[in-house]
């Protein structure tokens, strides 16, 4: 089996604990993944041991320097034995990452992440690696938002990728039915389990009814209905 290997740089390794936690912890010990968290900090020289500096041109804050992060890359791609590395890179700059990234993602035999903090990455490290053979390099965002930094942004990718790969999920049926659902660009239905009723509100009876496709149809409305609020809120 294609087993996948991910490479986490940062100055932060401690981010990654909840990587040991639940599908992903599990993944790792059934050896369906193989994940090593790296300190940029091991990569800086000077005695600050300092790994970011001011912009060229001015500007508010710190960019990080590509001397360390050149180091801390090359050393894994130079560990790594694999045909082909994806080299992500988090800003909020990138291109917006979905499940479909997430399906591609899952392809792919070795991920490295670069986790940014303060203004970004000298943007030479992008242009780098686009040149060196066998690495695909991504500039990848979460959301319009800000983060501090690019752990979070990694550890929600990670996830999202991981539980796609056979054997990670304990019930891939429910792949099926998301994969369906996001195709068609619509939300899930709502849920409900036992008690009938809890604090006096009532499970829909059509699916106490056992008609099967009487439920099949409402949750397709209640999903078309969810899917048209959704839309009038974002505007979309
Ligand atoms: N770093 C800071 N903000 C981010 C975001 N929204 N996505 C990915 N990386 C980030």
């Amino acid at each position: 089996m294609n087993k996948l290997r991910c490479d986490a740089i940062s100055i932060f390794p401690e981010y990654f604990a909840p990587l040991q936690l639940s599908l992903i912890g599990k993944a790792i010990e059934n050896g369906l993944v193989d994940i090593k968290v790296h300190d940029l900090r091991d990569q800086a020289t000077g005695v600050h041991k300092s790994v970011d500096d001011t912009p060229y041109g001015g500007g508010a804050g710190m960019v990080m320097s590509p001397e360390p992060w050149g180091s801390a890359i090359d050393q894994v791609l130079g560990e790594v034995d694999s045909p082909t590395h994806d080299l992500i890179i988090l800003t909020p700059a990138g291109e917006k990452f979905s499940q479909k990234i997430a399906e591609e993602l899952s392809q792919s035999h070795h991920m490295i992440f670069a986790c940014g903090r303060y203004e970004g990455i000298d943007q030479r490290i992008t242009d780098y690696y686009r040149l060196i053979p066998g690495v695909r390099v991504r500039e990848l965002s979460i959301g319009d938002y800000v983060l501090n930094g690019g752990e979070v942004a990694t550890l929600t990718i990670l996830e999202a990728v991981i539980r796609l790969i056979p054997g990670v999920l304990g019930n891939p049926d429910s792949l099926v039915e998301e994969s369906h659902s996001m195709d068609e660009d619509i939300v899930e239905y709502p849920n409900y389990t036992k008690p009938a009723n809890w604090r006096g509100l009532e499970v829909p009876e059509v699916l106490l009814s056992g008609n099967h496709a009487l439920i099949k149809r409402w949750r397709l409305e209640q999903a078309q209905e969810r899917t048209r609020i959704l839309g009038e809120r974002t505007g979309e």
